[in-house]
């Protein structure tokens, strides 16, 4: 079985780099899903409230039978449940649907800039934090003035940014930015919805390595020190998309897919965001 990297966050714990989302999957399939994603190996579920499937996360965990602490749970906070009293009831309702004591890792799913509530949220994610709710706090579609204002208004880091990226958008300033305040860069649609895959960048490379082009895109974020989240219901591509650890890009192979980027985005854009 694939031994997965972790990349440390700046508390002091650790994240898998390669997870599983299980974004639209469905609910009645989110139990099998997760089980059959842990049973092939991956350590990490990437979920939130807004997929509607925590409770199929809970049950695939127990269905694997794995201890607890082996296997890293992340969600979300939705955009209608910010401020202080709002995230700290979203929190528990996931707990306690997954049915867990702590979770790993929760994050701001987006900022919502528009009602300016996301500095209190992070207050209030710091709090549950030190009351062990979830043992690590970060954020998601946080673009550079989102993180430096939580930052500078409460000194804590998040430890971990979760983006859209992928070679059409690579988002290298965003990501040197995370770097250079010590915030891990998880990519999410890091398949980028399949865009590159026929792109002579993708395709030459994957041939040269006898891989497919998704696991020369999923290689290209790793070699980059990125955190990726691929979902696939396919137990087939579920392992594909772990195998990634027995190959290497060549420098130049990595410029060639750096050079896709057009900023193009498939998911809408932080500053604006506001669907509640
Ligand atoms: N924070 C946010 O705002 C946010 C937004 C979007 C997503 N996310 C997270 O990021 C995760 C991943 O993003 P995503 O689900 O949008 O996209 P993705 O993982 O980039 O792509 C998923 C799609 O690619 C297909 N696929 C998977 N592996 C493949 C392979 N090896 N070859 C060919 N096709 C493959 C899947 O189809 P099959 O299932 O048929 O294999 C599915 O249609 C989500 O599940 C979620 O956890 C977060």
């Amino acid at each position: 079985m694939t031994d997965i990297p972790h990349l440390p966050f700046n508390d002091g714990n650790s994240i898998p780099q390669v997870g599983f989302g299980i974004w639209k999957v469905p609910p009645e399939i989110a139990a099998d899903a997760v089980a059959s994603a842990l049973k092939t190996g991956y350590r990490l579920i990437d979920g939130a409230y807004l997929y509607m499937n925590e409770a199929g996360l809970g049950e695939g965990l127990r269905r694997s039978g794995l201890p607890r602490e082996e296997v890293f749970v992340t969600t979300k906070v939705w955009n209608n449940e910010h401020g202080a009293t709002k995230a700290r009831a979203s929190v528990e309702r996931s707990l306690k649907t997954i049915g867990l004591d702590r979770l790993d890792l929760v994050l701001i799913h987006w900022p919502v800039p528009s009602q300016d509530l996301y500095v209190e949220t992070w207050k209030a994610f710091i709090e549950m934090r030190d009351e062990g709710l979830m043992r690590s706090i970060g954020v998601s579609n946080f673009n550079v003035d989102h993180l430096e204002r939580i930052i500078g208004e409460t000194g804590e880091v998040p430890v971990l940014n979760q983006i859209e990226c992928h070679p059409r958008l690579a988002q290298p300033e965003l990501r040197a930015a995370n770097a250079r305040h010590g915030i891990v860069t998880q990519a999410w649609t890091p398949l980028g919805q399949g865009q590159t895959f026929e792109a002579e960048a993708v395709a030459s490379a994957a041939r040269r390595a006898g891989k497919s082009p998704a696991q020369v895109v999923l290689r290209w974020h790793i070699q980059n020190g990125t955190a990726v989240i691929p979902r696939s219901v396919n137990p087939a591509r579920q392992a594909e998309n772990l195998d990634l650890f027995d190959f290497d890009l060549t420098e130049a192979e990595m410029a060639a897919i750096a050079a896709l980027d057009v900023g193009v985005r498939t998911g809408p854009d932080p500053s604006v965001f506001k669907m509640l």
